[in-house]
């Protein structure tokens, strides 16, 4: 049987693609909130007896886990096969250990709860910080899908003679892969997190690339701090507009009109639906897709 690809609400075009490069089903499914918030959810296609993909990226995740979390638990007690996730943006892997006493460390509570709901989970690279592998807090499979290569593709095509830059040690894992694959030089700024919104950058020496288009690579544009601390002290140093490539474009706070305003051009992959969009990630997702949606 086919897999029936699901979108909760926000997700359509993704799985539309997704369903086209993989010739199979979209399903219906009404999601209304009653005036108090609560969710009604309706499968408007059954999924009885056939393996369901739920596609649902999980920028802004509050309002999304609950209807996910029933639309998964609904698929299943109307006879679904398995129920997979396409999450390509997963939420709350940056609270990776307890940093003060009493924290709650909200990574390993979130993968406990989509792993007693989903079987399987396919996501594009997670952030993976003090954690080795998302095997290290999910019980279930999962597959992790790396944009670096697209991301890559994307530079060469796009910019002349480009330096990739991190905002920050933990970018180096892109920042390297994709310069490698640019065949392009690469160096890591310095980052110090003071707090939501408040980020220190220092720049090294990078005198003996001038003449080069920075290109600053990192996982995640939330607030855009780090991305616009990096432009502001790369312009201050002589050096033309910015590239700023990410692979999960969050955007909080008007980021991409802070950064745009600052004369950077943004760019970033499709795992978060936005204007920045142009590095397709669906091909990548469809093809581990195919390997697991079939019946077990
Ligand atoms: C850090 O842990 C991440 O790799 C990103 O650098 C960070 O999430 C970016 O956040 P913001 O846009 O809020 O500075």
């Amino acid at each position: 049987m086919t897999p029936l690809l699901v979108a909760i609400p926000g997700n359509e075009k993704l799985t539309e693609d997704l369903a086209a490069t993989l010739c199979c089903d979209v399903g219906g499914l009404e999601i209304h909130a009653f005036p108090d918030g609560e969710t009604y959810l309706r499968f408007i296609t059954s999924p009885a007896n056939r393996p369901v993909v739920l596609v649902c990226t999980l920028s802004h995740p509050n309002e999304k886990m609950l209807p996910l979390l029933f639309s998964s638990a609904t698929a299943r007690e109307l006879g679904a096969s398995r129920v997979g996730l396409v999450a390509p943006y997963l939420a709350y892997m940056r609270q990776d250990r307890r940093f003060k006493p009493g924290e709650a460390v909200t990574s390993r509570q979130v993968a406990r709860l989509l792993s007693d709901a989903f079987d399987w989970l396919v996501t594009v690279d997670p952030h993976l910080h003090r954690y080795s592998s998302l095997a290290d807090i999910y019980s279930i499979p999962t597959h992790v899908v790396h944009a670096a290569p697209l991301i890559a593709h994307w530079i060469k095509a796009n910019v002349t003679n480009p330096l990739i830059i991190g905002p920050d040690s933990e970018s180096e894992q892109w920042v390297a892969a994709v310069a490698s694959d640019v065949g392009a030089p690469y160096s890591v700024l310095e980052k110090v997190r003071h707090g939501d919104r408040d980020v220190e950058i220092r720049l090294k020496d990078l005198e003996q690339w001038k003449g080069r288009t920075p290109v600053l690579v990192d996982d995640i544009i939330s607030t855009g701090r780090t991305m616009i601390e990096a432009v502001r002290l790369l312009s201050s140093q002589g050096w033309p507009s910015p590239v700023c490539v990410a692979v999960h474009g969050l955007f909080a706070d008007n980021a991409d009109s802070l950064l745009a305003r600052l004369g950077a051009r943004v760019v970033t992959t499709n795992s978060v639906p936005h204007k920045t969009n142009a590095i397709d990630i669906g091909k990548t997702l469809a093809a581990y897709i195919a390997t697991q949606a079939g019946p077990r």
